[in-house]
């Protein structure tokens, strides 16, 4: 009978080999030079994989057959190593790995940028082709795709059903006109009607479509159908504001849910960002103490701080008045009608509360057309909207219960100058089997920026979107 080789030995990645309960004869390791130092008898190699934070201590000895690879193994060059894993008798670590076969794959000369030195944030988001390989960006990314995973198991562990709203749209969710165009028209010559402008009936999609803001008019309908939902995906807005906070491209995480009002969508986006922190302290424990040790010193405390306690909750009117006795003078002035700048929202949560604060009851002029009306009290017109305020960051949920009834939908739209045509099917979803529901949207990469501690949006998207850059 013909012998066939032995199978490849398969690969272990270094957080399996770091955790080994024992020694192995025979291990496989593949990944990238972090470091490496040449003693008389062998050199040392710290190789990191991307698995976990830490890198695995490789020995080559100066009397191995390919120990001449060596001297091309680089920081930043990609290696093989089979070995022995062995426990490490220096300090520090727990395992090394003694080669027996040192390969390299692909070398990295002098001219890699991420030599053994601090570099900027700055810098480093010019390379964003190469800073997931630093420890910062490693572990931001290891975070990221963590939560992104407990926001399925959240909502999928509660009977929530996931939908995937469309990222082309013709209706604009916020009513704020802050939209990316979407047009095959040839823009140097488009076609144009009789009174000369441009027709939008000869456009791709047969009128004027744009890249979401929202999934949330489409999420309604499927919490008429399926009660509970929730979107997860990409939204775009062109606003121009160029803050640490705003992204052009951002991931919104938009929970919709029938039978609802809005302290049933405020317990819920408790124990939503509750369930996400307590998610990435307890599956990412080591990127959360890089980022305690480098960027954000509060970090775990606050962390904890948050999660022991329950979120305060203060309506808007409340709020307006807490600003006004704080004796600060605000570059935005604070009076009732007004909305709410960063300023007052970090005040807040950062310095009143001192925790994350939930204000609701909003006026109705500043907010949504589709939020629930709660009628006049006191000369003052409000609706059911709540914003969740975080410290360090303000505001990272936005939601409300929305407005259920047909006529005051209706007056919702005239109040803010849509056109009904254009929202014909929402208004049916009032027309039919209307219920109360609630829902709201958290941003992804504020969650991140809270969770990691990192302050700019730009450092916890793999490649950001933002006035005047989409490299990459
Ligand atoms: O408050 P927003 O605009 O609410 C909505 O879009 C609703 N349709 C949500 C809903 O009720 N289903 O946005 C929700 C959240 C904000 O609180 C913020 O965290 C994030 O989305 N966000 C941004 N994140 C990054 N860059 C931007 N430009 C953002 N705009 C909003
Ligand atoms: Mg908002």
């Amino acid at each position: 009978m013909a012998r066939t080789a032995p199978p490849p030995m398969s690969r272990t990645l270094v957080k399996d080999a770091l955790n080994a309960t024992a020694p192995a004869d025979a291990i496989f390791l593949q990944g990238w030079v972090r470091t490496r130092r040449d003693a008389k008898a062998f050199s040392f190699i710290e190789l990191n994989d991307g698995s976990c934070l830490k890198g695995l201590q490789v020995i080559v000895d100066a009397s191995l057959p390919d120990y001449a690879n060596v001297a091309r193994a680089n920081t930043g060059a990609s290696v093989e190593v089979h070995g022995k894993l062995v426990e490490s008798k220096g300090g520090g670590q727990k395992w090394e790995v003694v080669a027996e076969k040192f390969t390299v794959l692909g070398e990295a000369d002098n001219t890699y940028p991420l030599q053994k030195k601090g570099h900027t944030l700055e810098f480093l988001r010019e390379i964003a082709h190469l800073r997931p390989r630093s420890n910062l960006f490693g572990a931001v990314f290891r975070v990221r795709s963590r939560l992104a995973y407990a926001v399925h198991q959240f909502f999928q562990e509660r009977g929530f059903h996931y939908v995937h709203t469309p990222i082309i749209t013709a209706s604009d969710a916020e009513g704020a006109g802050d939209m990316f165009r979407v047009t095959t028209l040839d823009l140097e010559n488009p076609p144009r009607g009789e009174d000369k402008h441009v027709d939008n009936a000869k456009d791709f999609f047969g009128k004027k479509t744009f890249l979401t803001v929202s999934g949330q008019l489409e999420g309604e309908i499927f919490a008429h159908a399926l009660s509970n939902i929730y979107t997860f995906g990409p939204t775009f807005r062109a606003e121009n504001s160029n803050t640490s906070r705003h992204a052009a491209e951002f991931w919104m995480i938009e929970p919709e849910v029938a039978f609802c009002d809005l302290a049933g969508n405020m317990d819920l986006a408790e124990a939503f960002v509750k369930h996400l922190i307590r998610d990435a302290k307890e599956h990412c424990a080591a990127d959360l103490e890089f980022f305690a040790k480098f960027v954000d010193k509060d970090l775990l405390t606050r962390l904890d701080f948050v999660l022991e306690r329950p979120f305060q909750r203060c309506s808007y009117t409340e709020a307006v008045a807490i600003l006004e006795k704080s004796g600060k003078t605000w570059e935005h002035p604070v009076s009732w009608g007004a909305n709410l700048q960063a300023e007052h929202e970090r005040y807040l949560t950062e310095e009143h509360f001192k925790c994350p604060v939930t204000v609701y009851n909003y006026p109705r002029a500043i907010k949504a057309f589709y939020m629930r009306q709660n009628g006049e009290a006191d000369g003052r017109e409000t609706v059911a909207a709540m914003d969740l305020l975080v410290p360090g960051i303000g505001e990272i949920i936005g939601g409300s219960q929305r407005e259920e009834r047909l006529d005051k939908l209706r007056a919702g739209m005239a109040l803010h100058h849509l056109d009904e045509k254009a929202y014909w099917w929402y208004l049916d979803l009032r027309r039919y089997g209307s219920v109360p529901h609630a829902g709201f949207g958290l941003g992804f990469e504020r969650m991140l920026m809270f969770v990691t501690g990192v302050g700019n949006i730009r450092d916890v998207i793999p490649f950001a979107r933002t006035p005047g850059t989409a490299d990459f």
